[in-house]
């Protein structure tokens, strides 16, 4: 069965400009005051990474700060360790996230750092998160294959999930970072993860470099999950895996979920002209077909 509802949790201004030169803070700030107008409710806006590793990241206290908030929106920021963490409360994120991988080499290229130190890492952002009664989200990547290890066992994403999710995570979302899966083995990784994690704490989080993204997501709809992860535009990508293409774009899927009959307060049309001004921007035709669609 499928849900009457579903999140959407917007990462183009995170997820797509990381990958995106010379975005100017304030093109960053329209989009996310764009997005916020289409009705999204969930935005990832900021990563408190280090400059040195992602420099399109360096504003991201600058973005926080000078949003124009919409105070039915919760602002979420990626934070990797403590000192991201305090940059993030300084900036007045709502919600912060760490993020984590099911496959050692990606952790090691991503964040410097084995699967078991990152957790070592995670323990004091959580616990500085939490006195600061600021809600903790928790990715794994790679959980349908990995750029340097290839096929990812379902067990150890079920394994890195159920820790983040016990050391307090409130949600769970599971990254395809390079897009490689196909609706059965997507399907069967959210069955298997949700025998750890309640399957109402998970999100999806597809990368749509093969264009399995919207098949994946509707098979996996009816494990009951109701939290997807989406990019306007279908930006996106990471810069430590090669051939990460963009997310799904958000467009196509508040498309379908709406053909579904299913509900995400979003305003399709706010949302197109939200993707098409950041993909004017960036000088690049959009990545939703969707959108390219509505726009002819
Ligand atoms: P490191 O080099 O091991 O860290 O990097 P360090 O603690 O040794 O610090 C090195 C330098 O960075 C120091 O500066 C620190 O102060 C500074 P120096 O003394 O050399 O001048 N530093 C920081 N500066 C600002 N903010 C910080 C911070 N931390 C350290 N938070 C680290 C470790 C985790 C920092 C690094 O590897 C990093 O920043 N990685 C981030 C990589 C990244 O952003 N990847 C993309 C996001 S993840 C993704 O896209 C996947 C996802 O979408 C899900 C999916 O698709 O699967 C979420
Ligand atoms: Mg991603």
């Amino acid at each position: 069965m499928l849900p009457n509802q579903v999140s959407i949790f917007e990462v183009g201004a995170r997820d797509g400009l990381q990958n995106e030169k010379s975005v100017s803070t304030q093109d960053k700030i329209a989009l996310i005051e764009g997005l916020a107008n289409a009705g999204i409710k969930r935005i990832e806006a900021a990563s408190f990474v280090s400059p040195k590793w992602v420099p399109q990241m360096a504003d991201s206290g600058e973005v926080l700060k000078n949003i124009n908030r919409n105070s039915a929106v919760t602002y979420s920021a990626l934070t990797p360790n403590l000192k991201g963490l305090e940059l993030a409360l300084d900036a007045g994120a709502d919600e912060v996230a760490i993020f984590g991988a099911a496959s050692q080499s990606f952790s090691q290229r991503n964040i410097n750092c084995s699967i078991e130190e990152s957790i070592e890492r995670f323990i004091p952002v959580i616990e500085r998160a939490q006195a600061a009664n600021v809600p903790v989200r928790g990715y794994v990547s790679c959980v349908l294959g990995c750029p340097y290890e290839g096929d990812i066992p379902s067990s150890e994403v079920a394994r890195v999930s159920e820790i983040l999710y016990k050391m307090g995570c409130y949600e769970i979302s599971l990254g395809d970072t390079i897009g490689v899966g196909t609706p059965h083995n997507a399907r069967k990784m959210v069955e298997e993860v949700s025998r750890k994690v309640p399957v109402d704490k998970l999100a999806l989080h597809f990368h749509d470099t093969y264009g399995q993204a919207l098949a994946n997501i509707l098979a996996c709809l009816e494990t009951g999950v109701s939290v997807i992860d989406s990019s306007v535009a279908g930006l996106g990508g990471c810069p430590y895996a090669k051939g990460a293409s963009g997310n799904l774009a958000t467009e196509d899927l508040v498309y379908m979920l709406h053909g579904l009959g299913i509900d995400t307060g979003i305003d399709l049309r706010l949302l197109a002209s939200a993707g098409d001004a950041i993909s004017q921007t960036l000088g690049k035709t959009t990545g939703s077909k969707v959108a390219q669609a509505m726009g002819k």
